[in-house]
């Protein structure tokens, strides 16, 4: 196929590649991808194709599936990964975590104890920055103690990108104006009207790429994990999988927030309770 006709054809991802090239991207990743999807996915990847100046996606499935075509899957997964975020989204969980969590937690760390909250499916950063605000807000001196954020992404683009931690100026209508300029500076390189996370405001977040359909690299558990509007986009039986994974990898009463529309199906079963709409706490029973 010419590559002018791959612009200009609708429906060049004919059902069988369809099925070939998601099927690589559902293995990696869990995420599936409904047949209705087919002509956002065949725009994205035709992007990918014309980059890599293919002429057909005949040709780019093939070369997914040789040896060659490792890397290009991580390229394939961030295309075709959603990054939407925001600061504060879904803001009653960060109120939650301010009224109920934090302050035992922040108890604990003042008196030598260790911390740990993880944002899993980070995308930009906006979340775990969110968290890590919330934090600072109520213990301004928090870099003191063994309190960490890990921040974490199967998309090592959005990891960099989350890692820089520099937002247009507009992103921040969600963030309280006093925090917003405690923690995010003018941001001296920027093009543009940016703003860039203070150096206090990352030191307490660890940015890294972790596939959740790996093999997760603790040794401790965590007492908070946010992984919302991230498993949403999972096969039923890797969601379970992964809710279960969360649930083994808190500790006692800890709590795991997930998306607006995410439910975790099986929570009692998996020693996790329903403390609110999209808010759970490990219980201790399983
Ligand atoms: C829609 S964003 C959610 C961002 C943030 N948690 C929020 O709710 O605003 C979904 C993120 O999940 C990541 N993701 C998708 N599959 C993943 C996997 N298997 N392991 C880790 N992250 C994954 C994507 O790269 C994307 O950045």
């Amino acid at each position: 196929m010419a590559l002018a006709n791959l612009q200009s054809s609708q429906f060049d991802l004919n059902e069988e590649l369809f099925d070939q090239i998601t099927g690589i991207v559902n293995a990696d990743t869990g995420i599936q991808f409904l047949p209705e999807k087919r002509t956002l996915v065949q725009a994205r990847i035709s992007k990918r194709i014309r980059t890599l100046k293919m002429n057909s996606f005949e040709e780019y499935a093939d070369f997914l599936n040789g040896e060659a075509g490792q890397d290009e899957r991580k390229s394939l997964v961030s295309v075709l990964t959603t990054n939407v975020t925001r600061f504060f989204r879904e803001n009653h969980h960060f109120e939650n975590l301010r009224d109920e969590v934090l302050p035992p937690l922040i108890k604990r760390a003042r008196a030598g104890g260790r911390v740990r909250l993880w944002s899993a499916g980070c995308s930009s950063g906006e979340e775990p920055y969110s968290v890590a605000l919330t934090v600072l807000g109520l213990e301004p001196d928090i870099q003191k103690y063994d309190f960490k954020i890990l921040a974490s992404d199967i998309d090592p683009e959005i990891v960099a990108k989350a890692q820089n931690g520099v937002y247009p100026e507009r992103a921040f209508e969600t963030v309280a104006p006093h925090l917003r300029k405690s923690f995010f500076k003018s941001n001296p390189d920027g093009l543009g009207d940016t703003r860039i996370a203070s150096k206090e405001l990352k030191s307490i977040i660890a940015f890294r790429e972790l596939n959740l359909m790996h093999n997760w690299p603790f040794r401790g558990q965590f007492d908070v994990i946010f992984c919302r509007n991230v498993v949403i986009y999972f096969d039923a039986p890797t969601s379970e999988r992964i809710w279960a994974k969360f649930a083994n990898q808190l500790e006692p009463n800890g709590m795991l927030y997930v998306g607006h529309s995410e439910r975790v199906g099986n929570a009692d079963q998996i020693g996790l309770e329903t403390v609110g709409v999209t808010a759970y706490c490990k219980t201790g029973r399983s």
